[in-house]
């Protein structure tokens, strides 16, 4: 396998060998050590995502519903009513473990559905069904991102500098990612990017991850500070901007990892486009604005201790530390999903790829 492939191809989240437990590269560890988990009980599984050693709103997802696949498989009754009680608890202590990327709830919510679809059927039937809904749920995510990759790959051309923040490749999801997608499928195609990675503050994916996967794959990465991308904006350097998303809300407004809307905003002032990209199952139609979505709020220490030898900051400081922001429709030029680019009005534009979704 060349390098541009393993890294494409990275298994991030997959079923140990016994099937039993959840195995997951540690992204904590990136980019100086290769660590894998094996995650047996609740309680790794939510550790896990909740401090971000599988993170990227898709990952987070597969995780989710292998991890309440084994915890069900684990179950030692065949009494369908305790084996929902249990699943139900399993269920929503997971679902705790992150507040903002709707794929968590969504990939659980598709797992309840086998088992209250299934109910007159034996336990040890529903446990086989929920094992092959997980793998459905991966294999999905394969064919949404590679078809996100197309899409996306359309509105950039050969040569043109891409900038993007946080991580939406390979390792946020399940191959090629999706704003790192379309890169790394021009790349397969000969086509060149110069790519300009966001550091992303306060835990670094940029730096630790998304400027990893794209050197390792062999793309033109530059790293920069988050405060330089107007810089390097100004210099011309930036034909487009791809972000990923972790929900999405009916009227387009784009949560995603702290900063985006403030790259959005500078690119609007730029005059260069804002792409988002990720799966209809990031859009949350319950949600009608940015204003409906949570914002997980994480612990201080991030910003004044994580990552460094020595404290940043005086241990009385007082912290903000939110995960994300929404960045608001205005100032998205377009999202890129599995089934085609919706555009303003974006309410409208999703009802047609709805309506496409169904049909397929
Ligand atoms: O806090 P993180 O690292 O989970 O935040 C991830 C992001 O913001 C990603 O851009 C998003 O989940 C999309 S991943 C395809």
């Amino acid at each position: 396998m060349d390098e541009l492939t393993k890294v494409t191809h990275i298994d991030n989240v997959k079923l140990s060998e016994d099937k039993r437990s959840v195995v997951i590269l540690d992204q904590t560890q990136l980019p100086n050590r290769t660590v894998y988990l094996t995650l047996g009980s609740a309680e790794d599984i939510y550790d896990a995502i909740f401090e971000l050693k599988v993170r990227g709103a898709p990952a987070i997802g597969i995780c989710a519903a292998y991890g309440i696949y084994c915890l069900a498989a684990a179950a030692k009754t065949d009494d369908f009513e305790k084996f929902y009680m249990q699943f139900k608890k399993d269920k929503e202590y997971l679902d705790s473990s992150r507040p903002t990327a709707v794929n968590l709830s969504w990939a659980l919510n598709r797992m309840e559905g086998v088992v209250l679809a299934n109910k007159e059927k034996p336990v040890s039937e529903i446990i086989s069904l929920l094992k092959t809904e997980a793998c459905e749920i991966q294999a999905e995510d394969i064919r949404m991102c590679r078809a996100i990759s197309e899409y996306g790959l359309s509105l950039i051309k050969d040569g043109d500098g891409i900038l993007t923040h946080c991580n939406a490749g390979p390792l946020a999801t399940s191959r090629y990612g999706t704003a790192l997608g379309p890169l790394f499928l021009g790349k397969e195609r000969g086509m060149e990017f110069k790519v300009f990675a966001d550091e992303t503050r306060p835990l670094l994916q940029g730096a630790r991850l998304t400027s990893y996967e794209l050197a390792k794959g062999g793309l033109d990465v530059t790293l920069i500070c988050d405060n330089m991308a107007s810089l390097v904006m100004k210099n011309g350097w930036v034909q487009a901007c791809f972000v990923g998303c972790d929900r999405i809300a009916a009227n387009g407004d784009a949560a995603n990892k702290i900063g985006t809307s403030g790259v959005a905003i500078l690119a609007k002032y730029y005059g260069i486009p804002f792409y988002v990209l990720g799966p209809t199952s990031t859009i949350d139609m319950d949600c009608a604005t940015g204003e409906d979505i949570r914002i997980e709020l994480r612990d201080e220490n991030e910003i004044k201790e994580k990552f460094y030898s020595e404290p940043m900051a005086l241990k009385e400081v007082k912290c903000y530390n939110p995960a994300f922001d929404v960045t608001d429709h205005s100032l998205i030029a377009g999202i890129v999903t599995e089934y085609g680019i919706c555009r303003a009005p974006f309410n409208e534009s999703f009802q047609e790829i709805f309506r496409k979704k169904r049909e397929n």
